[in-house]
């Protein structure tokens, strides 16, 4: 604040916007410090005013930049959701291949081709992680806001597939029903071929009481939902959910892991099929409900490896139903504690690997001192794929081409695949 004759006025100035950050807000230098400044763009002149001692916001733009667009929806600048919805869709192409190419050279891939980024369209995505509270005046259901603990309330999302956002208001109904004031839950929405299947998880209601529980099964079936999942009790069925993955059947349990698109799905999987030419047999690591040991299964033979038993369950069941028992053998392993070992891997000529975004050090150093010559790697966090890919490179791998995936669209993340091989 500025003392002028005894009345304080609040301290403001112009500032330019230097660059984007990798979280996609703006970055600008106030007093010799860097500050980041949510929803502007590189050139623009915005007006900052003082908040606290070290934080600045922003007033108001006053030369917007060229790529500067309108946001799509009513909750962007509060939703932590979407950090880059006011960027023309060049410019944010460029900014997230740009990024990427950044992170690749910090770790020496200065040279690696980085493909034409795959983007998905609005409302494709078919699975979201939400927040809830009920507070003594209504509840919210939504995204957690950017740099807070509280909630938007979402009434829209155009990242998520329509079938979504027409089923947030019956959720948030059945949370007013079966939480207390003060009470927090967990939800998360996948969007199947069968409908909705919702898992609600809630620490302060570990279990529901019958009453309550009849009453959202009635509100379930009346919003058609597929499934409804209350911490480990299953509520209410229509049919059990199912998703296709290729032309095979999998009926993945609840809250279980799907690539955040099919549009998605689809180019990962053509990607990691191109690529399997001639692997006799494969072994699939992280392999989830089997979005890529299914559809590789008429390929090669295929071992597959996931923490998650429920999806392990979920891939053995597609298999069997598929006729593909003796294609595919799957089980259930942690595979950060206890990765495969360069011996159990002589057999194998190719790998296909999708970790979480910490991604797969432990895996990746017995691959790396392995016979394995093949590895397809599928990320969600460049960073951590760069400082794997070192490790399997400084042993002899190739690494030419990265192709990203823009399936977590207006965020500042980016998925990818890339072939190493020796
Ligand atoms: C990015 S998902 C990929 C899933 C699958 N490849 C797909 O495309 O559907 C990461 C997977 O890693 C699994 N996972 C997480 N931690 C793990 C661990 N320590 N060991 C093995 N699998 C793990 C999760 O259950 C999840 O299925």
């Amino acid at each position: 604040m500025l003392h002028n004759a005894g009345v304080t006025m609040p301290d403001r100035r112009c500032v330019t916007v230097e660059l984007l950050g990798h979280k996609g807000d703006g970055v600008a230098t106030i007093d010799g410090e860097a500050y980041y400044l949510p929803q502007t763009l590189p050139g623009e002149r915005v007006l900052v005013q003082r908040r606290g001692k070290s934080d600045w916001v922003v007033e108001s733009v006053k030369t917007p930049s060229p790529a500067r667009s309108t946001s799509l929806c009513r909750h962007f600048g509060r939703c932590g959701g979407c950090a880059l919805q006011h960027m023309a869709q060049p410019e944010y192409l460029t900014w997230k291949t740009e990024i990427l190419r950044s992170t690749l050279a910090q770790r020496g891939f200065d040279h690696v081709k980085i493909d034409k980024i795959f983007q998905i369209p609005p409302h494709a995505r078919r699975r979201v992680v939400l927040s809830a509270v009920k507070t003594a005046s209504k509840t919210v259901l939504g995204f957690q806001q950017r740099k807070s603990h509280q909630i938007e309330d979402v009434s829209e999302c155009p990242v998520a597939v329509e079938e979504i956002e027409h089923t947030l208001d019956a959720v948030r109904e059945m949370l007013a029903i079966a939480l207390r004031v003060r009470q927090t839950a967990r939800v998360t929405i996948n969007a199947t071929q069968s409908g909705c299947d919702v898992l609600i998880t809630s620490q302060g209601v570990p279990e529901l009481d019958g009453k309550t529980a009849g009453v959202l099964a009635g509100r379930a079936a009346q919003h058609k939902l597929a499934r409804l999942t209350w911490g480990d009790d299953l509520i209410y069925q229509r049919e059990p959910p199912r998703i296709a993955i290729r032309s095979y059947d999998v009926s993945p349990p609840p809250g279980g892991f799907l690539q955040a698109s099919e549009e998605a799905q689809d180019f990962l999987i053509d990607r990691v099929i191109e690529r399997a030419n001639n692997a006799q047999q494969a072994v699939d690591l992280f392999c989830g409900l089997g979005t890529f040991a299914l559809p590789l299964a008429s390929a090669c033979k295929v071992r597959a490896f996931d923490a998650d038993r429920y999806l392990i369950d979920a891939l053995t069941t597609a298999a069997k139903k598929a006729g593909l028992a003796d294609r595919i053998t799957s089980e259930a392993r942690d595979l950060y504690r206890r990765p495969l070992q360069a011996q159990e891997l002589r057999a194998i000529d190719l790998v296909i690997l999708d970790p979480p975004r910490a991604g797969a050090k432990a895996q990746i150093e017995q691959l790396a001192i392995s016979s394995v010559s093949r590895v397809i790697y599928v990320s969600c966090n460049p960073a951590t794929f760069a400082r794997d890919a070192r490790i399997l490179v400084n042993e002899g791998f190739h690494l030419d081409t990265v192709h990203p995936v823009d399936q977590f669209l207006w965020s500042p993340h980016t998925e990818l695949i890339a072939e190493l091989y020796r």
